[in-house]
């Protein structure tokens, strides 16, 4: 039987569907879902061989000293290539670094427009000049694997600052590449592409809201979102959209693809909270990728609380 590739999944209204399916079978396979799954607990640990692109290394920045030691080792570096929720080019998780090997983003601007003094267009180099810092954030993904990761880059504040943001902002839309042609899923109607996800403007100008260009002190790898990343370590994965294109400061909440694919599920904060739990699975534990077996408690905004607590009532889901 012929085995169909990722790109021909049937996806007329299934696609939040498959996606569930491929969310349930994924923490089943933690042993954190109520069901073994078909995956089987290795799948975590067992991802592809794929080879991995060659990336430049950054020599130019500064390791900012407030963001050295998380209390976890870093992941392993490979696991972090080769292990990706990408679904512009597929459900499976190990695909994205095949399928991604074409996705050159160059020439690449960065937009950034809505209720601001001066809209401005930034490409990687304009960034660069800004000073990049490494910063050692923990992640920590809806589905209940968890990463500590060395990212490079700028604070989104300071990328916000240059456009003179309207004081009538009061959120903002990250826009994610939209290009059918190389990104296969992007073909289908089915999801609201492209990836768009959004931030409160206190939330966005909150220090620990970087703009990440690089990991490991090499560019990004295409299937983790090159060239340029949002990371908010205190939220749940899929508030950090890959490979944006814009970002626009509004009066209203923009719409979120999560939120408006599974509103039930995906809240528009998104915020880490070990008590809240998914509606087909608990968010106490985590299971760290790379470490065989290893899951640990889930702590309240990550462990950030200190950084954003502030900024919330503590019902924002
Ligand atoms: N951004 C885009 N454009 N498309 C995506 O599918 N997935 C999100 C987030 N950003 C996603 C995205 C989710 S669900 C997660 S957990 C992280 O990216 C995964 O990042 P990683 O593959 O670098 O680990």
């Amino acid at each position: 039987m012929r085995r169909k590739k990722d790109w021909e999944l049937r996806e007329t209204h299934a696609t939040p569907e498959a996606v569930f399916r491929t969310r349930r079978r994924f923490v089943s396979a933690l042993g954190l879902g109520a069901v073994g799954g078909a995956l089987g607990a290795a799948g975590l640990q067992q991802v592809t061989q794929a080879r991995i692109l060659p990336t430049k290394a950054f020599t130019d920045f500064r390791v900012n000293p407030e963001f050295v030691d998380v209390g976890r080792a870093l992941t392993r570096e490979d696991k972090v290539f080769r292990f990706n929720n990408f679904y512009e080019f597929s459900l499976d998780k190990r695909a994205p670094i095949r399928l991604c090997r074409n996705f050159k983003l160059d020439p690449w601007k960065l937009q950034i427009d809505g209720l601001v003094k001066k809209p401005i267009t930034l490409d990687l180099d304009d960034i660069r000049k800004m000073g990049l810092e490494q910063r050692v954030y923990r992640f920590r993904c809806v589905e209940a694997w968890a990463m500590t990761l060395p990212w490079m880059g700028v604070p989104l504040s300071s990328l916000l600052a240059l456009a003179e943001p309207l004081a009538e902002a009061r959120f903002i839309s990250m826009t994610s590449f939209f290009d059918p042609s190389i990104a296969p899923r992007q073909n289908s109607s089915a999801s609201p592409w492209p990836y768009q996800e959004g931030l409160t403007i206190a939330e966005a100008m909150n220090p620990l809201t970087f703009a990440a260009v690089g990991l490991y002190g090499k560019m990004l790898q295409p299937q983790n979102g090159a060239p340029f990343r949002i990371v908010t370590p205190w939220k749940y994965g899929f508030k950090g959209p890959k490979s944006v294109v814009k970002i626009r400061l509004l009066r209203s909440q923009p719409s979120t693809f999560w939120n408006s694919l599974q509103g039930q599920e995906y809240g528009f904060y998104g915020n880490v909270n070990p008590h809240q739990p998914h509606p087909r699975w608990s968010q106490k534990r985590e299971a760290l990728l790379g470490e065989w077996g290893r899951r640990v408690a889930t702590e309240e905004y990550n462990g950030y609380g200190r950084w954003v607590a502030d900024m919330y009532s503590g019902n924002e889901y």
